[in-house]
């Protein structure tokens, strides 16, 4: 695989052949040790596009041996966790900020970017951290619907920016959450190339591993001479590690820096840095983790399909589909079931987003659609 694809398609394979990195190793490996099946009370939650695999073998031994070291700041072990994503993606440590999930990354680049004249504009409906952090400063929120396509109306956007010279952040959520789906990728670069220097580009990938749609590529490559794009990731997704809490940004130096002033010290933790680095480009675990992933989605369209359920294409670990009636009322009904779904995202509010589980998860869901079909719910 060339690195061209690599950036494109956000995988490691062939990359860190060698560079950084664990070699792939048996598919076998990965499901030993006991995945948190099921919460507490027995409930199934497809509700927060977790990966339901859980995390690797080799990320669970480096947080026990991790332990060891808890008495220490983590300085040392991000330092080596940032020079491995560094090397992988071809960047400079210094482009390279971490956080307590990409969250915390949202959260430094709304603070470090906000101003009494600044506009934030994002696609309605879209992830709502954005939104969340920019409460607590003075910006001008403006959200545009999505296209017709459920993509990122990038020209309502850029006309929402306007043409005034104020600043502006642009958070740009491809794929989307919650629909799925991708914005054009060549569309968002050519907004990127002809865009003034004081419109910031937040350009979050939380869901790249799980993209197969040729017309989707990482925004990656503008960071080294674009100070106003910054590439959100994350380990939670198909790493399978959003209980540990790490993710990061990466930009431009000067701006990775700025950012940075936004940062708790010591902020990220011995054992999340141990399992990154233990399963950061393990091939084999991205490719479990997108193939269960696929076989969910086969499974979840199949039973919406049958029951004539329209559903948004999705390019992640979780679907949007329609539903008749209350959204609150259908989701309490899946909760009886024992089932944990969706959450309003207005103003697609006749609209449930379904996480993808294990495949007896989506039996489970399939059965109780059907059920639901019966009593005449859907
Ligand atoms: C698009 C998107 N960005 C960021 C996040 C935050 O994830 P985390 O803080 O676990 O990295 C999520 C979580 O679901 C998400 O969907």
């Amino acid at each position: 695989m060339q690195r061209r694809d690599f950036i494109r398609r956000g995988t490691l394979t062939g990359l860190l052949a060698g560079a950084v990195g664990p070699a792939a190793r048996p598919l076998a490996a990965l499901s030993s040790g006991p995945a948190p099946r099921r919460l507490a009370n027995g409930d199934i939650r497809l509700s927060s596009n977790e990966n339901p695999l859980g995390i690797s073998e080799a990320a669970r031994q480096a947080v026990i041996e991790a332990i060891t070291v808890a008495n220490r700041y983590p300085r040392d072990q991000q330092d080596a966790l940032v020079g491995q994503l560094a090397a992988a993606y071809g960047v400079a440590p210094a482009q390279i900020v971490m956080g307590v999930g990409s969250s915390e990354v949202l959260q430094m680049a709304i603070q470090a970017f906000a101003g009494p004249r600044t506009r934030l504009v994002l696609a309605d409906p879209t992830y709502e951290d954005a939104i969340t952090y920019q409460r607590t400063h003075p910006y001008e929120m403006l959200k545009v619907p999505l296209d017709s396509d459920h993509a990122h109306d990038l020209g309502r956007m850029r006309e929402a920016v306007g043409s005034d010279g104020r600043p502006a952040v642009v958070y740009i959520c491809n794929p989307n959450n919650p629909t799925g789906g991708i914005t054009p990728s060549s569309a968002v670069d050519d907004w990127i190339r002809e865009a003034r220097e004081n419109v910031f580009f937040i350009v979050d990938e939380a869901y790249i591993e799980y993209v197969d749609d040729p017309a989707y590529h990482t925004a990656l490559p503008w960071v080294a001479d674009r100070p106003n794009v910054l590439v959100v990731k994350t380990f939670s997704k198909v790493y399978g590690m959003a209980g540990l809490r790490l993710g990061y940004g990466i930009a431009h130096p000067a701006t990775a820096a700025r950012l940075a002033d936004f940062v708790a010290k010591n902020n990220t933790n011995q054992l999340a840095l141990a399992a990154a680095g233990a399963c950061f480009g393990d091939e084999a675990l991205i490719r479990k983790s997108v193939q269960v992933n696929q076989d969910a989605k086969a499974a979840t369209q199949g039973v919406l399909d049958e029951l004539g359920l329209e559903y948004l294409p999705t390019q992640t670990n979780f679907i949007m589909h329609r539903i008749s009636g209350d959204l609150g009322q259908y989701r309490n009904r899946m909760a009886e079931a024992g089932l944990l779904v969706g959450r309003p995202f207005p103003p697609m509010l006749e609209w449930n987003r379904v996480s993808f589980g294990l495949p007896e998860d989506m039996d489970r869901f399939a059965e109780t659609l059907r059920e639901f079909r019966q009593k005449g719910w859907v």
